[in-house]
């Protein structure tokens, strides 16, 4: 399974932005402020690169402010044009382009075509002795780039370690086993009999303790929300007994697709995530490739350290 694998099955769901509840508002808030403080240098012609650009949730928040950039998102996984952004367009006369497939590293895009490069989480996951480099080639002369970047002590990467810690392979394999089993006995026994059936018994008093485990706790500040989650998701194969074997494990694969898919992207964010050290060799490094760059920053809202700021100019 390639590592865009674990993103793509993420932007299938649709999802604007990454962070679900925790951006409940998409770019609306102190990242919306970011963007739009970052807008008012832009100029008012020219092409837009967002650099790991996820479902475009930064393309909404431009056409919201009203800029006139052509938009170019790049990302490795497949992507598509978020419904918000999508509706705006209608009456935008921003042109825009997609490059699903293509990372950071190689873009097919000629030099200089870019006045303004930027991402929210998305450069920090490409190899940067290469995407960096071709940032700069990828920049005009006297274009600015503006990127937000996982830091290592954000309340993103806390979040990030906290599901990581929740996340118990063990118990969910053996949730998704016992599901299989009880797929499997209700294609040999009569449905009716189904109670009767030892092994799908079994398997069905295995899945009702760990429910009881991890959804009857009252204290929310204990909840494993991980698990709470895949619990719950878990459950819902219950009203699928009825249904034929194909659709029974159909849903059982994208259960366990979508935990896989979940646990390897938020090992990916807490890989990518860098200290003070590691943001300044990047700065260091755009230096290389003809970028001027200003000192590292960390962002904050009013929950803590999100990210760091990074900002320059070709
Ligand atoms: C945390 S998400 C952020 C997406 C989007 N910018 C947002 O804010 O919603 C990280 C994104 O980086 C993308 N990515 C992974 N490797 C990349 C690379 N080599 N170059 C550019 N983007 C990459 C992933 O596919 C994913 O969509």
């Amino acid at each position: 399974m390639t590592e865009q694998a674990h993103w793509s099955a993420f932007w299938n769901q649709g999802h604007a932005t990454t962070f679900g509840d925790f951006f409940r508002d998409g770019y609306q808030g102190s990242i919306g402020r970011w963007i739009s403080e970052a807008s008012a240098a832009w100029p008012q012609e020219g092409q837009l690169l967002d650099l790991g650009c996820g479902n475009c949730g930064l393309l909404t928040s431009i056409l919201e402010l009203g800029c006139s950039l052509s938009y170019v998102g790049v990302d490795p996984a497949d992507v598509i044009v978020n419904e918000r952004a999508q509706a705006l367009l209608e009456t935008r006369p921003n042109t825009i382009q997609l490059l699903s497939g293509q990372g950071a590293e190689k873009v097919a895009l000629p030099d200089q075509s870019a006045q303004v490069a930027v991402s929210i989480f998305g450069f920090e996951y490409a190899q940067s002795a290469t995407a960096v480099p071709e940032l700069s080639r990828l920049l005009a002369s006297g274009g600015t780039f503006h990127f937000l970047m996982h830091h290592s002590e954000s309340i993103v990467t806390q979040m990030s370690k906290r599901a990581l810690d929740e996340y118990d392979k063990a118990e969910i394999d053996a949730v998704i086993a016992a599901l299989t089993v009880i797929s499997d006995r209700a294609e040999r026994v009569e449905l009716s009999k189904l109670k009767d059936d030892l092994l799908a018994e079994q398997a069905r008093t295995k899945i009702n303790e760990f429910a009881a485990q991890y959804l009857s706790e009252s204290d929310a500040k204990q909840t494993n929300v991980t698990m709470f989650e895949f619990m719950t998701t878990a459950l819902r194969f219950f009203k699928l007994v009825r249904q034929p074997s194909a659709k029974r494990l159909e849903f059982i694969e994208g259960l366990r697709l979508e935990y896989l898919h979940y646990r390897a992207r938020f090992e990916q964010m807490m890989s990518v995530a860098k200290n003070e050290a590691e943001i300044r060799g990047f700065c260091e490094l755009c230096q290389t490739y003809g970028l001027t760059v200003e000192a590292p920053q960390a962002f904050h809202d009013e929950r803590g350290i999100i990210a760091w700021k990074i900002s320059g100019t070709k």
